[in-house]
């Protein structure tokens, strides 16, 4: 009897573990990895319809904030709610515009006092799979403890909430005081602190993004949604030349990944040589990327990759937003011919090697030469990632515009 226990114990742990890789394009294997996880009780979040785009794994979900439809819905109001700021001028989507996929167009970001911070907003689309959040900081390991740092942050500001007060604005307030009910039940004591991050944590893992001309054609069978061209791009992005995928790899184009299948979350720091050690010397440390934390020098340039979904929308690009094209519009309006030439800029820089001194890795950031053509190819795979059906699904949107 026990043996069997053992035994069963055993392929679990087997099954689990060849689920915590899943690169691109295995399709059948993520679906029958959720209806096994459904049969074997595992689904965190049993009763909730996420709706998942083809091919994609069930979100972890942390036991004290089982997600609801309730909490998305009362997330979302606030998502969008002036009144979560001191001086209610901002709301977190100031800097978060579901238009360019909830990254900001700005270098970096804009606090509600006029205060600069010291990196740039980042995109929220499929957020929810981030083992680690924000650029480069190794204690913000879910949604649910991420938003203190904008609503009570002061280095720098951002929203700028100081003390209670600003729950009265939600407990005078109907619309709140029944969506605060629908969500965590009780009475108006449930307007508090904790449960608006919850709510709030909960709307943004379903901002998932997978209807892109890439996952049409990889994961809904739809071979004529990408153009040769990107297809060729693709190649270049997971070969060895280019070696893309190493860092922005798998279904979400990113290393450090959490979902329902894996055993093990990824967390990864890695410097891609976009500024020299020199450079970052002259800088503040909180421009230094995980050393900020760490205090070890070979962490210095060190910052979390991004998802390259919806990467065309979110320039400009890397932690402090420099790389930009030469014009670019006012922010929140996307422009194909700026991202075509921000993105061009960023593959220039991979292929130069990027700088030395640095900490990258030089096995994967060494440089390569690209024909023009291969260029624009690689440039094509990366808009290939754009899901326009994200940028306008009216559930993401301001409830009260
Ligand atoms: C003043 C602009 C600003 C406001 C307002 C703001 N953010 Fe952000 N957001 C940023 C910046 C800048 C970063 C990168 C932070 C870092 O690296 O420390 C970020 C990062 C994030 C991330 C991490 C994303 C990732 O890929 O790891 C999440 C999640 C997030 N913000 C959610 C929110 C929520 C929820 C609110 C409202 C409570 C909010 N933000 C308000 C600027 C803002
Ligand atoms: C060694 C790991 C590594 C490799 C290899 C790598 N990247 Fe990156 N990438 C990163 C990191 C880390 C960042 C963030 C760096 C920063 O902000 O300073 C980044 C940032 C980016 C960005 C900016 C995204 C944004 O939202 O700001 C793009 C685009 C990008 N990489 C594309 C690529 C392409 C294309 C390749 C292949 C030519 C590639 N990367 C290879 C680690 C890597």
């Amino acid at each position: 009897m026990k043996s069997y226990a053992l035994h069963l114990i055993l392929i679990l742990v087997i099954f689990l573990s060849n689920c915590s890789y899943l690169p691109a394009g295995k399709k059948k294997t993520n679906d029958s990895m959720n209806q096994f996880l459904l049969l074997a009780g595992l689904n965190q979040s049993p009763g909730f319809n996420w709706n998942l785009p083809a091919g994609f794994p069930i979100p972890s979900v942390p036991p004290e904030n089982p997600i609801s439809e309730a909490k998305v819905t009362l997330g979302r109001f606030l998502f969008y709610d002036k009144n979560l700021s001191n001086n209610q001028t901002q709301s977190c989507s100031s800097c978060h515009l579901q238009s360019i996929a909830f990254s900001d167009g700005r270098s970096v970001g804009l606090g509600s006092t006029g205060e600069f911070h010291p990196r740039n907003p980042q995109a929220l689309s499929n957020v929810a799979y981030m083992s680690v959040l924000t650029w480069a900081n190794s204690n913000m390991k879910t949604l649910e403890l991420q938003s203190r740092a904008p609503l009570f942050g002061i280095s720098p500001i951002e929203l700028g909430l100081t003390n209670d007060s600003y729950l009265d604005r939600f407990r005078n307030n109907s619309n709140y005081t029944k969506l605060f009910y629908d969500a965590f039940g009780g009475g108006l004591e449930s307007i508090n602190e904790q449960n608006i991050r919850f709510a709030l944590a909960s709307f943004q893992r379903t901002l998932i993004s997978g209807n892109s001309a890439y996952d049409k054609y990889t994961y809904q069978n739809n071979k004529t949604a990408m153009s040769a061209s990107a297809i060729r791009g693709m190649n270049i992005f997971n070969g060895e030349t280019a070696e893309c995928f190493h860092c922005h790899g798998g279904f979400n184009f990113a290393d450090s990944t959490t979902h329902s299948f894996q055993s093990t979350n990824e967390i990864i720091y890695n410097d891609n040589g976009f500024k020299s050690l020199t450079e970052y010397n002259t800088l503040n440390d909180n421009q230094k990327g995980f050393y900020e934390l760490s205090k070890n020098s070979s962490d210095i340039g060190k910052f979390r990759a991004p998802s390259l979904r919806n990467v065309a929308y979110t320039y400009p690009y890397m932690h402090d937003g420099s790389i930009n094209c030469t014009n670019p519009p006012e922010a929140g309006i996307y422009s194909e011919t700026c991202a075509r030439e921000a993105l061009e800029k960023v593959v220039d820089h991979y292929s130069s090697g990027g700088k030395t001194p640095s900490n990258k890795d030089s096995t994967l950031i060494k440089g390569f030469s690209l024909t023009t053509q291969e260029k624009t190819d690689l440039v094509n795979f990366l808009l290939s990632l754009s899901d326009e059906s994200f940028i306008t699904n009216k559930n993401f949107s301001n409830p009260n515009p």
